[in-house]
């Protein structure tokens, strides 16, 4: 069997050499480039396709994958919000996706960022890069007196709320589908405006969806108590980020910790050097003290990341061998 895999960064081929050892009949071909409708012809000839990336696939990748008779694609990340699910049902491709790489990366990155919202960290680290070493008048809050509302309760969601426990504070959660063993401890809440009600700080850990889209827009943000903070690592396109400016503006919203963002491929994974980004969004957030924003990067750890090369790798030849895996995407 022979692989070729799309975006492979430095970090990533330590990893990659050790999966090819362990599978000495698979062939694998890497390059640092992303998959597009002009990379894919590198694809020709080869079994299966994996990939990361930020930006959306193109549907003309798919296409051209079909027409070189390549049946599968093994993203080597949780999401696949950038795929066409009408399209690959279509050509009959099989996607898989590696859906538990490390929960723990995503939800200690998001406690992390909470924390140094409520502990002011950048208004800190700005004063004390001029040589201000003053505490006042940066008073802080604490963790163990938040209520935190998380918004979904999968892998990711369910580990924020240990974390969370384990700070002393008082967690609430919603979920479309609930998880039995959670519910037996009573801390669901039935309905999202009964989260916004209750939360000093509404955690996202949910897909992007069609009905998750914008779902913190101006009516989610007049719901919530005033003075509440939002963090999201999931999805950019989960917020308006229009209206979260004007709740910033208003007070309504006390901070946000963003590692996605609406538009974030034009930013995020890039050196922009001194240019700043044609993205008012972004630069009107990036510029306050209470928003933290970080480049999609809660899921950049040593675990993560081999368990992202290694399984999709073993996704990819399940699917080209066997016919079947169990990280295939049912869309
Ligand atoms: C995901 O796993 O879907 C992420 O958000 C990580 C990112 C590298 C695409």
């Amino acid at each position: 069997m022979k692989i070729i895999a799309f975006g492979i960064r430095d970090d990533e081929k330590p990893f990659v050499d050790q999966w090819c050892q362990a599978n000495p009949g698979v062939e694998v071909k890497i390059t640092q480039e992303l998959l597009t409708p002009e990379t894919v012809t590198q694809a020709q000839g080869f079994d299966g396709v994996t990939a990361l990336q930020l930006n959306p696939y193109a549907d003309e990748v798919f296409e051209k994958l079909a027409s070189y008779g390549i049946k599968n694609f093994s993203v080597r990340n949780v999401g696949v919000d950038g795929i066409n699910p009408q399209v690959v049902a279509k050509l009959g491709i099989k996607v898989t996706n590696v859906p538990v790489y490390s929960p723990a990366a995503i939800a200690e990155f998001t406690v992390t960022q909470l924390l140094n919202l409520l502990r002011r960290t950048k208004e800190y680290d700005r004063k004390m890069a001029q040589g201000d070493f003053r505490w006042a008048p940066q008073i802080s809050r604490e963790l163990n007196q938040q209520v935190i509302g998380v918004v979904g309760t999968g892998h990711i969601g369910r580990v924020a709320i240990q974390i969370y426990q384990g700070f002393g504070a008082k967690v609430i959660a919603y979920d479309a589908f609930r998880n039995p063993e959670l519910e037996k401890t009573g801390i669901y809440v039935d309905s999202l405006d009964e989260l916004y009600a209750q939360a000093t700080v509404v955690t996202l850990h949910v897909p992007l969806l069609d009905s998750t889209h914008h779902m913190l827009d101006q009516a989610a943000f007049a719901k919530m108590r005033p003075g509440t903070l939002i963090v999201n690592a999931s999805r950019g396109p989960l917020i308006d980020e229009e209206a979260l400016i004007a709740a910033l503006d208003s007070g309504q919203i006390a901070g946000a910790a963003l590692d996605v963002m609406e538009d974030e491929t034009q930013v995020f994974n890039h050196d922009l050097g001194n240019r700043k980004p044609d993205y008012p969004a972004f630069n009107n957030l990036f510029a306050r003290d209470n928003v933290l924003i970080s480049p999609h990067r809660a899921f950049y750890t040593d675990v993560a990341v081999r368990n992202m090369v290694f399984e999709s790798f073993q996704a990819s030849r399940d699917l080209f061998e066997k016919g079947y895996s169990d990280k295939e995407v049912k869309f």
